[in-house]
């Protein structure tokens, strides 16, 4: 078996003898090419058929995911080891989907009798709220949940709360409160009526400054419209630290807990989830962790070959450190996934945005690509442009439904047809030839021609994969998730970092933690800052006065 840094040099003389190849002559070439390069699975169809790969690629990025012995990670991954070592923590949000009734070993214990506990309170309460048995302080009963949380406390269930949306039909509307900038709680709570909203407060660590400073506020404004008495009927609140909680005053049967091997942007399965369960319901929540469930299976059990996360998670790697790509974009052809792409930035940025090995050494290989992306087609109206003609080549993942829920069929027809044709599109490009023949075929002149031709053409090879699901339900999302999340994880082992830890949020909480107080009080000095840091804060003072 070739070590790392030999599988990594002949993937990369392979390479180069493909530079000359153009996909859409390997296209014409083989009648079976997508057939051979894409993979369906349980209603998820996924089509990598446009990158520039041949079974010789594939067989290499498998060599070199063997090289960092691939299974033996997630072996210890799904054993529910101490993989993330600079926290001594395991990484076991499977655990949370893990619906086959056998015990669940986290570092050891069978954690599945207080997952499942958790998830009964969770459930029960979402009933109690959709039901009306659970009413706010004056009686009436609960028709907005505003949740209160940050990063992996809010974007999960936001994300999932848009994209479930007609699965919620009964339930309570979810709003989504993060930003310390108060105008995110002043408008959110604009339109709604105190006397009928819960707040729930979500923190894995309780400690959030953002998280904090909002849930005080919205306190406040609950004591002074409802009195004292109210807090304990609006709200709720979701930790691993309940200790912190009873401190912020939050009735026992109204908190929520899980456990320190979640990870934040992994936490969307658990009582994070709260607000979710509320909207959709338990019988939907329970389908979305089926959902979850059903990718763990396949990622646990198929070889590299045929196992999507693993294939999603290589061809990044190909794109990233052989072909030197810098951006990676996800474009869901489904308006109600337009938070997926904040979704995923959060789980692939802070999870793989690493620049030491696991050992703490430099990485000796670039990491996370910038991960970006808006629904299309509204992005093909913005920033398509530098996707087809820019000088840097974006690998792309379109994701699309067969089917739509809950909106016109003709305009998912158009939609479908859209996302079709954006991946020809970017495969096949346009020659300066065909850019010629196209402008003679519109009947422009022959200097015409020359002038505009290179402005027309399309490169073409620039890589996008598909994945294509039977309708956005919540077993879809589910998958959807968990597919990303194990992609996450197989770039990691090839990276050799822990994609567990974020120690990179760090400084700048300690910062602004320094700085508040100075930029509250005008007389404070900021002669121990550095001149712009204090060039700042001294134009706001003076703007400020005014
Ligand atoms: O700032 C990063 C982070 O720690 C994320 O990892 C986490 O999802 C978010 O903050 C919110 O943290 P908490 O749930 O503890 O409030």
């Amino acid at each position: 078996m070739p070590t790392f840094a030999e599988a990594l040099v002949v993937l990369e003389a392979h390479a180069a003898t493909l530079k000359q190849v153009r996909v859409r002559n390997l296209f014409a070439q083989d009648a079976e090419r997508f057939q051979k390069f894409s993979i369906e699975h349980d209603g998820l169809l996924f089509d990598y058929s446009k990158h520039k790969v041949t079974a010789e690629t594939m067989r290499l990025l498998a060599d070199l995911a063997r090289a960092r012995d691939f299974d033996g990670r997630r072996a210890a991954l799904f054993a529910g080891e101490t993989v993330n070592t600079t926290e001594g923590r395991a990484a076991m949000h499977m655990a949370l989907r893990d619906l086959s009734g056998a015990p669940i070993l986290v570092q050891g214990a069978d954690v599945r009798p207080e997952v499942e506990r958790e998830r009964e309170k969770v459930f029960a309460f979402a009933e109690a709220l959709r039901s009306g048995a659970s009413r706010g302080a004056t009686g009436e009963k609960i028709s907005d949940i505003v949740n209160i949380g940050i990063g992996g406390s809010d974007l999960g269930p936001a994300m999932a709360a848009r994209a479930l949306s007609p699965f919620a039909s009964e339930g309570p509307r979810t709003h989504f409160v993060a930003n310390v900038d108060g105008a995110d709680l002043a408008d959110t709570l604009l339109p709604l009526d105190l006397a009928r909203t819960l707040f729930i407060v979500s923190s894995k660590t309780f400690t959030t400054q953002e998280t904090l400073a909002n849930a005080r506020s919205a306190r406040a404004r609950v004591v002074a419209a409802l009195g004292e008495a109210a807090v304990a009927k609006h709200f709720a609140a979701v930790s691993t630290r309940l200790d912190k909680v009873a401190e912020f005053g939050i009735a026992p049967d109204r908190v929520f807990g899980f456990w320190d091997w979640v990870g934040g942007r992994y936490s969307i399965w658990s009582s994070i989830g709260l607000a979710l369960a509320i909207a959709i319901g338990p019988k939907h929540f329970t389908e979305f962790l089926h959902g979850g469930y059903d990718v763990d299976t396949h990622f646990k059990t198929a070889p590299i070959e045929t196992n999507i996360p693993a294939l999603m998670g290589l061809l990044g790697v190909f794109q990233r450190n052989v072909l030197g790509r810098g951006a990676h974009a996800v474009i869901p052809y489904d308006q109600r996934l337009a938070r997926f792409p904040a979704y995923l930035q959060q789980l692939e940025m802070e999870s793989n945005g690493k620049s030491v090995t696991r050992e703490g050494r430099p990485a000796p290989l670039h990491t996370c690509p910038i991960v970006f992306g808006e629904p299309g087609t509204n992005g093909q109206h913005a920033f398509f442009q530098l996707l087809h003609q820019g000088t840097d080549v974006t690998p792309i993942d379109f994701l699309i439904g067969a089917q739509a829920i809950a909106s016109d069929p003709k305009q998912h027809e158009l939609l479908f047809a859209n996302c079709l044709a954006q991946g020809e599109a970017f495969m096949k490009g346009r020659t300066l030839d065909e850019a010629k023949a196209k402008l003679a075929e519109e009947g422009r002149d022959a200097a015409e021609i020359e002038r505009l031709a290179a402005h027309k053409v399309f490169s073409g090879d620039r890589p996008t994969s598909t994945l294509l699901y039977r309708r956005l339900d919540p077993r879809t999302l589910g998958r959807l998730i968990a597919l990303y999340e194990h992609k996450v994880f197989t770039q990691s082992v090839i990276w050799d970092i822990n994609a567990f830890d974020q120690w990179g949020v760090e400084l700048g909480k300690e910062l602004a933690n320094r700085l508040a107080p100075i930029v509250a009080d005008a007389a404070a000095s900021t002669a121990a800052l550095d001149a712009s840091t204090g060039g700042l804060i001294a134009w706001r003072r003076r703007a400020d006065c005014d």
